[in-house]
């Protein structure tokens, strides 16, 4: 189905049948990025003497149920960071050692929850581990650790190591941490780091290096040695704008070599665990919809459609690249455009300066990789409603979220 009037017959019959704006995720796609990851554990437990590396994929990238249970079939854990996605995880029949809850903040009442459930916790502060501990002495916990080295990512808000980041307990308080982890006789399962969100094959190298320095902070430390996990998080990448994809195989050299020393240096390990999030859903996703006005003002054009920020944050957040393509435009002019949402904020702007065919009035618009932190991250603002999501394969598509209705939305108000 690669011609466009293919693509945009079948797209234009998907966004009649389920309204537009439309998620759509393309199968196949989706089962191709599983298959890596799968691969990428199998080759570094190659590597290893008995260690055994588990891929959790990170729910918060997409929560839908239909691309959890895919997740499951190829054998990949989860994690999750909310009730909800720890129900939703639950209710995909990931068993109860296969979930991770890799939280941030939260209070004792969500801790119970996660306790009665048998997920394992990672905590993030002091403060959470005297929270915890004071209701759940003597359990099994992990720990999130900033290494202190600078993290990787794609955009400030998403480097999650380092001195400017709330996550994660610093090497100046551990000595507060080790008293409050022996206070209530804490059982420390598994360490943790998360560098950062997205990096791709010019960051490998510092991205070991951060595996580097935060296995060489572990070894400084005795209390530390009867670790049996280590957590090394997500991040790995997806080309937006034309980038290499990520080599997993140089990933692999490079990352083999150093999990395998750190093996030899510490018997109590059985584990090695990452939490890829964005990899796996990212580029089998689109957000599909449609021109509605189109005007040229101040020397620039300005295409508006129906996708705004509400609908895919991420331009706004992070000044995130999307690739774009109208779909139907084939023998207008090229113009140089932005291309705009209908949310009535001067920042809603899905992209900047693109060359694009000049448009009409209801024709397509495709916003390419919007797999992961698209639906996960949309909102109501301004009283939109967040849209289907659809699975394909070939041209075969399946409902996997009904579009919200005003009424299901005005159901939560007390009148
Ligand atoms: C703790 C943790 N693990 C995993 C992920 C997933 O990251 P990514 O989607 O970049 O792979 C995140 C995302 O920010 C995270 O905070």
């Amino acid at each position: 189905m690669e011609n466009n009037t293919q693509l945009n017959n079948f797209f234009q019959g998907l966004l009649n049948r389920y309204g537009s704006p439309l998620y759509v995720y393309n199968e196949k796609i989706l089962r191709e990025r599983c298959q890596t990851i799968l691969n990428f554990k199998n080759s570094l437990e190659g590597y290893l003497n008995n260690t055994k590396v588990n891929m959790h994929y990170s729910t918060k990238a997409n929560n839908n149920p239909a691309i959890l249970k895919i997740v499951k079939e190829y054998g990949l854990n989860v994690d999750c960071m909310s009730l909800l996605e720890l129900d939703l995880n639950k209710k995909c029949e990931f068993e109860d050692k296969r979930i991770l809850y890799v939280c941030n903040n939260i209070d004792k009442d969500e801790m119970d929850v996660v306790f009665n459930s048998n997920i394992l916790i990672c905590l993030d502060s002091i403060s959470q581990i005297e929270t915890w501990g004071s209701i759940h002495p003597g359990s099994d916990i992990m720990i999130r650790l900033n290494p202190g080295v600078e993290g990787v990512g794609h955009s400030q808000e998403v480097i999650t190591a380092g001195k400017k980041t709330k996550f994660g307990i610093t090497e100046e308080n551990y000595k507060e941490m080790f008293e409050a982890i022996d206070k209530y006789n804490l059982n420390v399962i598994g360490l943790h780091q998360h560098l950062g969100s997205l990096f791709l094959n010019d960051k490998i190298d510092k991205y070991v290096k951060g595996v580097e320095s935060f296995f060489e902070l572990i070894n400084r430390y005795t209390e530390f040695d009867n670790v049996k996990i280590i957590d090394l998080g997500g991040g790995f990448g997806v080309p937006y704008n034309g980038e290499e994809k990520l080599d997993f195989n140089l990933l692999i050299n490079k990352l083999g070599n150093v999990l395998k020393k750190f093996e030899q240096e510490h018997k109590s390990i059985e584990e090695f665990k990452f939490e890829p999030g964005r990899y796996i859903p990212c580029e089998s996703g689109m957000i599909l919809g449609r021109v509605n006005a189109i005007k040229h003002e101040n020397n620039t054009y300005w295409i508006g459609t129906d996708i705004g920020m509400n609908q895919l944050v991420r331009p706004s957040m992070y000044d995130a690249y999307h690739r774009v393509k109208i779909l139907g435009a084939s023998n207008s002019p090229e113009i140089t455009a932005n291309i705009c949402g209908n949310v009535c904020e001067s920042g809603d702007v899905l992209a900047k300066d693109r060359k694009i065919k000049l448009p009409i009035p209801g024709d397509i618009i495709m916003v390419y990789n919007a797999g992961a932190y698209g639906y996960s991250m949309a909102s109501n603002y301004t009283g939109r409603l967040r849209p289907a999501e659809v699975m394909y394969n070939d041209n075969q598509d399946r409902l996997i979220r009904y579009r919200e209705t005003i009424d299901y939305l005005e159901k939560s108000i007390v009148w």
